[in-house]
């Protein structure tokens, strides 16, 4: 069956907001298979962020990402991926549905990048890549 690497943003983590993410999913019905707390290096959020290098964002992006411990996990289901991603809510914590994690839990703080709780893979390929990367 599908798996998704999830990964609860330094945000989250320093919001006390991990339980309270990790429980909506397994509510949906997913299953958690893995689950630690990590504290990112820049080589391994260069791989992981690999599509986004050049970007305007992409710096703020991984100084962010390397401001506190990230939680990562590996979610399981039928259509997790998709499933994940609905839960989530889009990019823009501001004007993500309320009901999503990031409509529910997010807003844009003036930042230079989007502070936005969590990331889910897009594609089982994404997913495949971005498992291996945060689970060795
Ligand atoms: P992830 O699940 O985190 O990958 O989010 P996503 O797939 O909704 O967004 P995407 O992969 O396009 O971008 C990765 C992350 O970069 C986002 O989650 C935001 O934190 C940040 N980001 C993306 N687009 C922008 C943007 O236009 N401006 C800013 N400031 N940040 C952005
Ligand atoms: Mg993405």
């Amino acid at each position: 069956t599908e798996r998704t690497l999830v990964l609860i943003k330094p945000d989250g983590v320093a919001r006390n907001l991990t339980g309270a993410i990790l429980a909506r999913i397994e509510a949906k019905g997913y299953s958690l298979v893995e689950l630690k707390k990590v504290d990112a290096t820049r080589e391994l959020l260069e791989q992981h962020y690999e599509e986004h290098v050049g970007k305007p964002f992409y710096e703020p992006l991984v100084e962010f990402m390397l401001s506190g411990p990230v939680v990562a996990a590996i979610f399981e289901g039928h259509r997790v991926i998709e499933g994940f991603r609905s839960l989530a809510g889009t990019t823009d914590p501001t004007t993500a549905a309320p009901g999503t994690i990031r409509g529910d839990f997010g807003r844009d703080w003036g930042l230079k990048v989007q502070q936005n709780l969590v990331h889910g893979s897009d594609s089982t390929d994404s997913a495949d890549r971005e498992i291996k990367i945060w689970f060795q």
